[in-house]
């Protein structure tokens, strides 16, 4: 069959990378965490001393750090310049920061690119997870998805991940995060007008993937 392309957008906590990974191994694609990538730009900025609350050393620094993403659904990885960053781009100093970095249009631009090329490099297709992969990196993605949740039940899946951290806390800290992915001019979080939405609310992960499942599928 021809490689089939599938974008899976939405807010935090509703879900993506686990139905994403689950979607791509269950029919043998390659997968994209399109959010690691952009954590990892942040990871390197914070550790070069590149001040956040400058967008023009963001910009101009967008092309320095060297950023491989692996991607078998099995086992994703995430390097940069050869260092493996997948523990380190997670932490709360990064989340809080990875908003204003990605706002740069210099650093969407960059990473855009690698996204695309990566995408066009699998044989078989790919499950490429972000906030605007549908709208504007892989447009004629074969399927787009739009996953939403209460913010209720987005800070509770979240502060279940990150164990025992204050659910109030984690609400606020998303909905700041989101507001901010929303409103920047640069490829915003968005719906795309073709993509699909799912509401994952009253939903288990086992159902909501089964239902990307069916829907890519769907289209082969
Ligand atoms: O998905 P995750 O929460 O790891 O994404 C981290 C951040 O990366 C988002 O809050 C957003 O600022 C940025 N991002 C983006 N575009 C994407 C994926 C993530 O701007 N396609």
């Amino acid at each position: 069959p021809a490689a089939v392309i599938v974008a899976i957008d939405g807010p935090s906590g509703t879900g993506k990378s686990s139905t994403s990974k689950a979607v791509a191994a269950q029919l043998g694609l390659s997968y994209l965490d399109t959010g690691a990538q952009y954590r990892a730009i942040t990871w390197w900025m914070v550790n070069n001393g590149i001040d956040i609350a400058d967008p023009a050393a963001i910009a101009a620094a967008a092309d320095k750090p060297d950023i491989v993403s692996g991607t078998d659904p099995a086992a994703p990885t995430i390097t940069v310049d050869g260092t493996d960053v997948a523990a380190p781009i997670r932490t709360q100093e990064v989340t809080s920061k990875v908003s204003a970095v990605s706002a740069v249009p210099e650093v969407r631009t960059r990473i855009t690119e690698l996204q695309r090329s990566i995408a066009r490099g699998t044989e078989l297709g790919i499950v490429v997870e972000g906030r605007d992969i549908g709208t504007t990196v892989l447009p004629d993605a074969d399927l787009k998805i739009f996953l939403t949740a209460s913010p209720e039940a987005r800070a509770a899946r979240r502060s279940g991940e990150l164990k025992g951290a204050d659910v109030n806390a984690t609400r606020e800290a998303l909905i700041k995060r989101d507001a901010a992915d929303s409103g920047r001019k640069t490829s915003p979080l968005a719906k795309a007008g073709d993509a699909v939405e799912v509401d994952t609310t009253e939903l288990s992960l086992q159902q909501v993937i089964e239902c990307v499942v069916t829907l890519v599928e769907e289209k082969r």
